[in-house]
């Protein structure tokens, strides 16, 4: 979608295209490192190229309009009104929690909003754990405040999009996706701990191969899963390993050697499967993230491996769609790493290819998941794109 079509559908939509300004904000992948985020524990995610665009201009009524190439619903709202979340304006809730998150912050500093019309278009596949909705956020949070005048820090606009989507949409997701989709950089991942928020840009450096995502076009329900019951596990086990390592505040505190000792405590086998998948996790996202810097690639694949099968055996977040994915990108010999990424119980797989056997990988892996699963995959040869930002 370039400048004038998307100009366009604004005018067709409203009516009028003067002050219109563009903005973008990517869908993420994460390489490595999954539901460790609420745990505060470390992510490596990568934003994508492709994400979600907001045509916008203001107003000034006080007035807010949301529409979508995508889909038919509208949604209008005043920021006189109180905000709730109404299931009729389907995928309009995550901009209404936005700007309702947006209207908060600026009464606590004396500042108010005054209105703008926004036509969203969004090319990431919906449902498929590539961050669709933490896309969505972050563009309306960046065109809502710029086009008010003001200039919020990125890093608090990825705050306020977790908030919007626990608060407002009632998901109670962790920050890594806001953060993929708001501090993206072209061409490199981030490696950020979750609790202290500290981060690095990590060059994706894979001359040869390439980052395959293969969905499974199987949906996933985000807010009605297993992900709030995850939480609370974990939240289970560190409160029972707090009793012996007072000093840990998060999952993501305990190293691989203070768990050894004291893992034997939790006597639950699941929450004890869980907790050890978090740890450990958690240490293959550092032994990863220092593969790729040093570019033994295939070590880096090893970890994506080691992390789905994790997943799959002690967190159970992979079901038979992701599995079978798993195991056919595992056969083939140019895929040197491969894993389930997001959310899991459905989504999307990333796969680390030879360039050379992309073909074969598409077309074998295509073949046998559709025979075992009755599904088609859809494939994405993935680019690492930049955050959140004022594209024309
Ligand atoms: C979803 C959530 C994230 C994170 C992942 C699992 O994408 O939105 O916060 O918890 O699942 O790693």
């Amino acid at each position: 979608m370039n400048a004038s079509e998307l100009k366009e559908l604004f005018q067709n939509q409203f009516g009028y295209n003067e002050g219109v300004r563009v903005f973008f904000a990517p869908g993420r992948v994460n390489l490595i490192g999954e539901h460790t985020d609420y745990n505060g524990g470390y992510v490596f995610p990568a934003a994508l190229t492709f994400g979600t665009w907001a045509a916008a201009a203001p107003r000034k009524d006080n007035v807010y309009r949301f529409a979508s190439a995508n889909f038919p619903t509208e949604a209008e709202c005043s920021v006189s009104e109180t905000l709730v979340y109404r299931e009729e304006d389907d995928w309009a809730n995550y901009p209404k929690g936005v700007l309702n998150e947006l209207i908060q912050l600026a009464e606590d500093e004396n500042k108010s909003y005054s209105g703008a019309d926004i036509l969203f278009y969004g090319n990431i596949p919906n449902g498929a754990g590539l961050s669709s909705s933490a896309s969505i956020e972050l563009v309306t949070a960046l065109a809502l405040s710029k086009l008010a005048g003001f200039d919020i820090p990125m890093l608090e606009l990825v705050k306020l999009g977790q908030r919007a989507e626990n608060r407002f949409v009632g998901v109670n997701c962790g920050i890594m996706d806001q953060f993929a989709v708001g501090m993206g950089k072209k061409d490199h991942a981030m490696m950020l701990k979750c609790d202290t928020m500290e981060y690095q840009y990590v060059p994706v450096k894979i001359e040869g191969y390439k980052l395959v995502i293969t969905n499974t076009n199987k949906r996933r329900g985000l807010a009605d899963s297993k992900y709030n019951e995850r939480r609370s596990e974990c939240e289970e086990g560190l409160a029972i390993i707090k009793k012996y390592l007072p000093e840990v505040q998060s999952l993501g505190d305990v190293s691989l050697q203070n768990w050894n000792k004291v893992k034997s405590h939790i006597e639950n086998e699941t929450i004890r499967r869980r907790v050890e998948h978090v740890i450990t996790e958690n240490e293959r996202v550092l032994l990863a993230t220092k593969s790729l810097q040093e570019n033994a690639l295939v070590s880096f694949g090893e970890m994506m491996k080691q992390s789905h099968e994790s997943l799959r055996d002690l967190y159970e977040v992979t079901g038979f769609e992701l599995d079978t994915l798993f195991e056919e990108a595992a056969k083939i010999e140019g895929c040197i790493g491969t894993r389930m990424t997001g959310a899991g119980f459905g989504g999307c797989n990333v796969s680390l290819v030879k360039e050379h056997a992309v073909d074969e990988f598409k077309e074998k892996v295509a073949k046998n998941y559709s025979l075992k699963t009755k599904l088609d995959p859809d494939f994405y040869v993935c680019e690492i794109g930049d955050g959140a930002k004022e594209v024309f």
